[in-house]
């Protein structure tokens, strides 16, 4: 089916983005693909990610990892754009192989940046500050661990080669982080004897993982392999184009895999993007069609919707049209896959948001940079019929119910894109292809 959505667009490499608050679903859609690929990247992001795929019948959650990593002989890259926390990672590679699973090509950028347990401690700290004002992050260290990156900082995951050098680098480090937390926020800090204990061991088993992957990844193109690029997190989380500050701290568009994979935008090729019939956070911010009461919780229990990372229950909401056209727009999507369908049987009434009515009657199409105004809006909604029909055993998009074919209409419309895939369950036979 891939070489479907292949010929269908021409490309060899293909891109997979998020389009709302991620959790929309990519680890299924992206899973299925990587069957189909050779390669398979993660370009930015880290263990905040929580990508679940269900393989006949086996759950399996991953952090840092792509999914190509479930099939043998597949290549999986973790990028530069990325941040790694060696200790997680190890767990994460450790606790596959328990089930059967080894992960032999796997491949680290050298040039990827590590989190450190004083990224975490600052997450930690920062967010206990922030009260009210919270961001509510996965608390993995990635804000802090990418602000050392732009600040100059951080520590790359080259550096563990030299480990002499890196020890030094790490004190120097450390020092400034102590006096931070002790000064700041009155914490006691950490000590460079934690870190050698414990983090430091795990860091340097990845050692023969460590390769320059922007050339490795180069090559396969060259050689005209297929490419999967599996984003991380969704358009709305986009450290730029995102509810800021109420997002994440990497560039979550597809615009990103240039520079967090190491390749020109010639090479980036299709991108499919992945959106819910009906929209969820976790985490604070804005989220002008979240819903609460008896369908929130129908939602909730029926998806599934508790974060894959945290286990914190997800905010659930009315398809945001407004979000999703942002996002489909800012990543060049002309195919989506629309997933969690199946959940909306039995809901009900159904409404899907089409633009924002400011309390000035102002009538907003584009989705607004400032979250005041956002906060001064309300949704302006299309309604749809509901179905109640069981569809987890749907083959076919023209044996759906009349109403359940005009909600994906109107879902199109909005959009500007093509539901080409649609996922009905969480097997990978529930899936349904549209091309
Ligand atoms: P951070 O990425 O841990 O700094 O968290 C920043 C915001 O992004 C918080 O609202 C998180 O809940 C959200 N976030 C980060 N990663 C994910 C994800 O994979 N799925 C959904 N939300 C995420």
């Amino acid at each position: 089916m891939f070489k479907g959505v292949m010929l269908l667009l021409d490309f060899t490499a293909l891109s997979v983005v998020g389009c709302q608050w991620g959790d929309e679903g990519k680890g299924k859609v992206t899973d299925f693909l990587a069957a189909q690929s050779d390669v398979v990247v993660r370009y930015q992001g880290g263990p905040n990610a929580g990508h679940t795929v269900v393989v006949q019948n086996e759950t399996f959650k991953l952090h840092h990892l792509p999914c190509g990593v479930l099939y043998p002989g597949k290549i999986c890259i973790l990028g530069n754009g990325m941040v790694l926390d060696a200790l997680t990672l190890v767990a994460e590679l450790e606790g596959l192989k328990k089930r059967g699973i080894v992960a032999e090509k796997l491949f680290i950028s050298d040039r990827a940046h590590l989190i450190l347990p004083y990224h975490l401690r600052q997450d930690s700290l920062e967010e206990v500050k922030r009260g009210g004002g919270k961001i509510g992050t996965t608390l993995r260290g990635i804000g802090p661990a990418y602000e050392d990156k732009t600040t100059r900082r951080g520590i790359r995951v080259g550096e563990l080669r030299d480990e002499k050098r890196l020890k030094e680098k790490i004190a120097a480090v450390l020092e400034e982080k102590n006096e931070l937390f002790n000064k700041v926020y009155g914490d006691e800090g950490i000590t460079l004897q934690m870190i050698e204990a414990e983090y430091l061991p795990a860091a340097l088993s990845l050692l023969p993982y460590i390769t320059d992957t922007s050339y490795l990844l180069s090559s396969h193109l060259d050689r005209g392999d297929k490419v999967l690029f599996e984003g991380a997190q969704g358009a709305m989380l986009d450290i730029d184009y995102g509810t800021y500050p109420y997002v994440t701290s990497s560039g979550t568009l597809a615009g990103n895999i240039c520079s967090g994979s190491g390749i020109p935008p010639g090479r980036v090729g299709a991108v499919l993007g992945v959106g819910k019939s009906y929209t969820t956070r976790v985490g604070e911010g804005p989220f002008p069609t979240e819903i609460k009461g008896e369908t929130a919780v129908l939602i909730r229990n029926r998806g599934k919707e508790f974060g894959t990372t945290t286990g914190r229950p997800r905010r659930i909401g009315w398809l945001d049209g407004v979000a999703l056209r942002h996002a489909c727009r800012l990543n060049g999507v002309q195919h989506m896959a629309l997933t969690l369908f199946d959940v909306l049987s039995g809901v009900g009434k159904l409404k899907i948001a089409t633009a924002y009515r400011h309390r000035n009657g102002d009538l907003i199409e584009q989705f607004p940079a400032e979250l005041h105004i956002l906060e001064e809006t309300t949704p302006v909604y299309q309604e749809y019929a509901g179905w109640s029909d069981d569809l987890s055993a749907v083959k076919n998009i023209h044996d759906l119910p009349q109403a359940a074919q005009n909600y994906i209409k109107g879902v199109e419309e909005i959009a500007g894109a093509h539901v080409s895939i649609l996922s009905v369950g969480p097997r990978r036979d529930q899936t349904i292809w549209r091309l």
